[in-house]
């Protein structure tokens, strides 16, 4: 099954579903042209899956291959700096096209790296994660990471194309299977509730992984993605309800300085967060917040963390992009299928929150 989704912004560009990475260089040809230089940003064993693949189809392009070691911590200005000085000995120029082969930290940095490498040159999306693939892939957010908070150097910058490539799940390890779940169960809590009983109802399906479950879960999902993006690219309004549970789960990576836990588990953790801040507030009833903790849990996700300090994750809230005048803004769920900013949590009410998800 081949999709072609297209997606109106500032620079619209289209998401391709089923299609091949053999098939990106026909695309690319017809799109920027033959002889054009092409420099591949991957990880190491992301590479030894795919670059041949992706290679096969690319004869007509000079390509060069910049190899990023795999890791949260990569999403950094000294790698910036590192990929700038590889382009440059590649001789890279205004004209280069970034491919992004790997998950969202690939797309991120290299998002990120085109974005300003020459004051901007063109960049493919080549997801490889359920994560990248149903989320971070589409919107046209890059970034890397810096001491003081996540994502916190970035641009909005709409790739040339996503190329997803379905088979490329197939080697995806369970626990990376597990991050893009917890972003596809935020896609469902705030957008869409039949995807929500669409999980809640093929659990063990989704347990075994099969090529037909993964397709069509990775379709539902990424459509509530594209709808929220088109209709606030630069995230004024409704495309901020993409990030519940963010505040809370940017605040646990930052604590753990990116090492002992995955985007997934703190954006699961932070999800369940935001679900008993908005019970404590009255705003969902507890019959929801019980089917919401037990698809989390029963997807094999974190709902709670070991031995934290509240008083310290709250205070890293403070670094959350969204806040706005020292307030903190938060995404709190009101039912399942519908998501409200919130703009007057007191910082009280976060810490109950937090003692809520963390136990001894
Ligand atoms: N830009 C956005 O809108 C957006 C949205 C959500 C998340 N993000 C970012 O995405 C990042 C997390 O992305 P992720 O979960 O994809 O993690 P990741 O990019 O770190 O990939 C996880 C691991 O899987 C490996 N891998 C990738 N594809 C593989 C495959 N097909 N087979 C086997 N192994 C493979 C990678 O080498 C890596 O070790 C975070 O930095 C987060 O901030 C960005």
């Amino acid at each position: 099954m081949k999709q072609k989704i297209e997606v109106a912004s500032s620079r619209p560009y289209s998401i391709f579903l089923g299609t091949t990475l053999e098939e990106l260089g026909a695309y690319l040809e017809e799109k920027v042209g033959r002889s054009q230089h092409l420099l591949i940003v991957t990880h190491p064993q992301v590479g030894e899956y795919y670059l041949e693949r992706l290679l096969k189809g690319l004869s007509a392009f000079r390509c060069d291959v910049l190899v990023v070691p795999p890791g949260e911590e990569e999403k950094s200005l000294e790698r910036l700096s590192a990929l700038t000085s590889e382009a440059v000995a590649y001789g890279a120029d205004r004209h280069s096209v970034v491919l992004a082969l790997g998950g969202g930290v690939i797309g991120d940095l290299a998002g990120f790296f085109a974005s300003v490498f020459m004051r901007g040159i063109r960049f493919v999306q080549i997801p490889t994660t359920l994560l990248a693939q149903v989320d971070s892939s589409i919107g046209g957010k890059t970034a890397v990471n810096h001491p003081a908070g996540k994502n916190l150097l970035g641009a909005f910058y709409p790739p040339l194309v996503v190329w997803t490539d379905f088979s490329t799940l197939q080697t995806l390890p369970w626990e990376e299977v597990q991050n893009g779940l917890a972003e596809t169960i935020k896609h469902a809590v705030i957008a869409d509730p039949e995807l929500f009983s669409f999980l809640q109802s093929h659990q063990p399906e989704i347990l075994a992984w099969t090529p037909e479950i993964y397709k069509e879960l990775t379709v539902r999902s990424l459509q509530v993605k594209v709808k929220l993006v088109m209709e606030d690219e630069k995230e004024k309004g409704q495309r901020m309800l993409l990030n519940l549970g963010h505040s809370f789960g940017h605040a646990l990576e930052t604590e753990a300085a990116y090492q002992e836990i995955s985007h997934g588990q703190g954006v699961s953790i932070g999800m369940i967060a935001a679900t008993y801040l908005a019970e404590a507030r009255g705003l969902i009833n507890p019959e929801e917040v019980k089917s919401i903790l037990n698809l989390v849990k029963g997807l094999g996700l974190p709902v709670s963390i070991q031995g934290k300090d509240p008083e310290v994750l709250l205070r890293l809230m403070e670094a959350d992009k969204k806040n706005q005048d020292g307030q903190k803004v938060l995404i709190l769920p009101e039912k399942i299928g519908h998501a409200l900013v919130v703009r007057d949590a007191r910082d009280e009410e976060i810490l109950r929150a937090w003692e809520k998800v963390i136990t001894e």
